[in-house]
């Protein structure tokens, strides 16, 4: 398996910071699965091997982070949290009416690749409830009204 230039640069300098190989994991997860799109099975186990860790190991990290994948996505990955604090405020009228533009339900990808949708658990903007995210990006204080000039932005983008 074959990383850029650039994900070389950056493992091997993350390596060096940490006591063991292990806690660079998620990191490289994320610089991987931004690279490749998604975590493939070739992915896994190269990172598995380069961090002398089983592929379970690396398996049951990226079943817990809902910010990782093994599946292909869209260009931008919307979710949306449905956890307490966001729910009080309108997430679920927030979640179907995202479901109603896009077309797609959980876990799903529109046909053109630009966006996927999922539900989600706290993504820590509970101050800021509704609250989704767009891959790194967060948007808070959420309405029907923003969540479409949100989503527009993305796809003029
Ligand atoms: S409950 Fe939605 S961000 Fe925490």
């Amino acid at each position: 398996m074959k990383f850029s230039a650039e994900f070389e640069q950056r493992f091997t300098e993350m390596v060096t910071h940490y006591p063991s190989k292990r806690s660079v994991l998620v990191p490289t997860l994320l610089y991987a699965q931004d690279e490749v799109g998604y975590l493939s099975d070739e992915v896994i186990a190269e990172i598995a091997q380069r961090l002398d860790l089983k592929e379970l190991d690396v398996r049951n990290v990226i079943s817990y982070y809902s910010m990782l994948t093994t599946k292909p996505r869209g260009k931008y990955n919307v979710q949306i949290c449905t956890n307490i604090a966001c729910i009080l405020r309108g997430a679920d009228e927030l979640y179907h009416h995202c479901q109603d533009k896009l077309g797609i339900r959980h876990k799903q990808t529109t046909s053109d690749g630009q966006f996927s949708l999922e539900e989600v658990e706290c993504i820590g903007a509970c101050s800021w409830a509704p609250a989704m995210q767009v891959n790194y990006d967060f948007h808070e204080n959420l309405t029907p009204e923003k969540v479409d000039a949100i989503l527009d932005g993305y796809k003029k983008a």
